[in-house]
């Protein structure tokens, strides 16, 4: 390995949401890495710290080069005028929302998922509609693991209160890439009643070695002209608190309406780093790929610790994003009042020290499960799952 995905990086009192909101507990919870960044970044936002002045900057035509090169691989032809700079996918997706929709309408969600969607429909207003992802326990493949009701996603676009769609691809916390076929199926039922999806796509590259995701944009112009796609380094590259993103549409009397909600919103400026940051993540791609490599044998560990040590749960067949879904469905005994997750989450943080996000966050049918962030050095890693089989030792005869 040329980069460093070894070193146990001290990051409490560094006023770090994952390391210091909490006492005393390993923290495999919110999506970040515990991974220096990438040398090309860590040098420009060097350079920029060092220079001294920390004034307005602006979006450039460089960092739109980046996005336009870095998405030919995927299929995704860009132009300049069809990107918008955001300072994040939630704010840009947030000024969708009050752009393209009004107070009290619909806006559709594929349970469970990344929880914060939630919380901006809710924010704004606007009512959550659940199209809930089907969930076969036994499935081995990651195909059918989990699935989409389109019988029930047609019902709910036909409700003209339903005006946008927030779709996760790939999938947060379910870890899926939704192949070209199931693209085309949402975007052809969208078309037909005239619902807006919006392609959060943050988690894009972080697949399995050798796979690639389907960019909704990449679909035929017909079926996917009416959509917003957000994407952005900040997963990828580890750098969410530079606060860099871009939404593309194709479609000019989307993008001009944006544009304008973005300027209303302030979300469009960038900070001081967060260009020249951008620039140098998307040059570093020799960096991701062994990223890559580490999070897919890390995932590996996880499956066969978890098959050999704590049988009672089980890994769900996942091929993107470094976290990992995990049913605990056969440790739901007995009454919860906070939720089954809630209780074990908690038992978990009290008698090992181990903090892992309750599946209920996600909707309520991700009850059973928790989600596991996988992205660290293996070491910590093993510590994290060691942690995890105690707890859950001590959950069984409580
Ligand atoms: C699906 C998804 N969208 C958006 C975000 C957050 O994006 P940002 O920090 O750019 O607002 C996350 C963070 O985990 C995520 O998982």
């Amino acid at each position: 390995m040329k980069y460093n995905f070894d070193s146990i990086i001290d990051r409490k009192n560094t006023n770090s949401l994952k390391w210091d909101l909490f006492d005393d507990e390993y923290p495999m919870w919110v999506a970040d890495m515990d991974f220096y960044a990438a040398p090309l970044i860590y040098e420009s936002v060097n350079r920029k710290a060092k220079h001294g002045v920390y004034a307005y900057s602006f979006v450039n035509d460089d960092v739109y080069d980046s996005y336009i090169n870095w998405w030919k691989k995927y299929g995704l032809g860009m132009q300049k005028d069809e990107l918008l700079f955001a300072t994040g996918v939630m704010p840009s997706i947030a000024s969708i929302i009050r752009a393209f929709s009004d107070v009290g309408d619909n806006v559709l969600i594929q349970t469970p998922v990344y929880h914060v969607f939630f919380y901006v429909i809710l924010d704004n207003d606007r009512d959550v509609v659940e199209n809930q992802l089907i969930y076969d326990s036994k499935s081995e493949d990651v195909k059918t693991a989990y699935t989409i009701d389109f019988d029930d996603l047609e019902e709910k676009f036909k409700d003209p209160k339903t005006k946008l769609m927030l779709l996760c691809n790939p999938h947060n916390p379910i870890g899926k890439i939704w192949d070209g076929e199931i693209l085309e199926k949402i975007a052809a039922l969208a078309k037909k009643h005239n619902v807006i999806v919006v392609s959060d796509e943050i988690h894009c590259d972080l697949t399995d070695p050798n796979l690639k995701y389907v960019p909704f944009a990449s679909l035929d112009e017909k079926l996917s002209n009416n959509s917003f796609t957000c994407i952005s380094p900040s997963k990828t590259f580890n750098i969410a608190g530079l606060q860099s993103s871009a939404v593309f549409t194709r479609n000019k009397e989307l993008y001009e309406r944006l544009e304008r909600q973005l300027a209303i919103d302030y979300f469009n400026h960038p900070n001081i780093f967060s260009i020249d940051a951008t620039i140098a993540a998307y040059k570093s791609e020799d960096w991701l790929n062994e990223l890559r490599e580490i999070l897919f044998s890390n995932k590996m560990i996880v499956d066969e610790f978890l098959k050999a040590e704590i049988p009672e749960i089980r890994l769900v067949p996942a091929n993107a994003t470094y976290l990992l879904w995990l049913d605990c469905s056969q440790l739901n005994r007995g009454d919860h009042e906070d939720g089954f997750s809630n209780d074990l989450s908690e038992f978990l943080r009290e008698k090992a020290g181990l903090f892992l996000s309750p599946g209920v966050q996600f909707g309520e049918n991700g009850d059973d499960f928790l989600r596991m962030n996988i992205a660290c050095p293996q070491e910590l890693l093993l510590e994290g799952l060691n942690a995890l089989k105690i707890g859950i030792e001590k959950y069984k005869i409580k």
